[in-house]
């Protein structure tokens, strides 16, 4: 049997020894795979993307990756690190903190310089992307003073051009148009139809709806409150309420008292006012 490429075993995270992040998290995760990480905010979700990525390390457990355990310093340059280096790629929930180069064209061409690749074929792969992003007038701006949105779409050409067979994408959809959603839900189903692993952080029902087949729902407690199939995750309306990923509230519409629950999935029950 294939061995799952990232592996986390007992995984608790807690920033400056008092702010839990992640409480006892045990996650298997196999070649081409895509799974959404579904919680309300502060879960964990994001500290979790990081671990997988080996820019941070558990307060306990432990994590493997491709068989080989994350410790720091491992990744500390050498072979290894490399390897990891050029197979993940990670989106940042915020694009501030990824994009540091003087221009769009550098930020893109990075990677692919760092992994020595020919650099005409690194402008003929920054000006693809540039195309597929619709980006192309903002080659030579610098990152800072593009709009959100741009710079989301530069993040992601970014980590796009390392050509990665694992991508960690943290709320990658937040602050896209909704044309350029729908763009990178279908390049996500392509990379993922190649033989890719795509692992989403959301709290975006809809968009693990699109996505995914596999869920896994941290709760505030910062544990895996559920670990399964998609459709039957977001079916389960009892679970999302209980981990604040739909809610419910009542209000009066003249006669009737109306029960929301908001979400996707929400469904509407009309009560006669007693
Ligand atoms: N740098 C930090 N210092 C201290 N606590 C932190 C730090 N970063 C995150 N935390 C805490 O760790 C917990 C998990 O945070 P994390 O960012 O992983 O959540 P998240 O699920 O990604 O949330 P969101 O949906 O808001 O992005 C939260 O309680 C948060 O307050
Ligand atoms: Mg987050």
């Amino acid at each position: 049997m294939e061995l799952p490429i990232l592996q986390l075993q007992d995984v608790d995270y807690i920033y400056l020894d008092k702010f839990p992040a992640l409480a006892n998290i045990n996650l298997d995760v196999n070649s081409g795979e895509r799974v959404c990480i579904l919680g309300a905010n502060g879960s964990g979700k994001s500290t979790l993307l990081k671990i997988l990525n080996a820019i941070a390390f558990p307060s306990n457990g432990i994590v493997k990756a491709f068989g080989q355990s994350l410790k720091e310093n491992i990744l500390e340059g050498g072979e290894f690190s490399r390897y990891f280096r050029q197979r993940v790629g990670f989106v940042f929930q915020d694009p501030d903190v990824q994009l540091f180069s003087a221009t769009v064209e550098d930020e893109i061409a990075f990677g692919p310089l760092q992994l020595d690749i020919a650099k005409d074929e690194v402008e003929k792969r920054v000006d693809d992307l540039l195309q597929m992003l619709g980006i192309a007038a903002l080659k030579h701006r610098p990152p800072y003073s593009i709009s959100g949105g741009e710079k989301k779409k530069v993040a992601i050409a970014s980590v796009l051009a390392n050509n990665p067979d694992v991508l960690l994408l943290d709320e990658p959809t937040n602050g896209l148009d909704p044309r350029t959603q729908v763009w990178l839900i279908e390049l996500l189903e392509g990379l993922s139809d190649a033989g890719k692993t795509i692992i989403i952080a959301t709290h975006d029902l809809s968009l693990a709806a699109d996505i995914s087949d596999r869920v896994v729902v941290l709760n505030e407690g910062h544990k895996i409150a559920a670990d399964g199939n998609t459709m039957d995750i977001l079916g389960n309306r009892k679970l999302l309420l209980e981990v604040n990923l739909i809610h419910e509230h009542a209000h009066r519409h003249g006669e009737t008292v109306h029960v929301h629950s908001h979400g996707p999935f929400a469904d509407h029950e009309h009560e006669k006012e007693k």
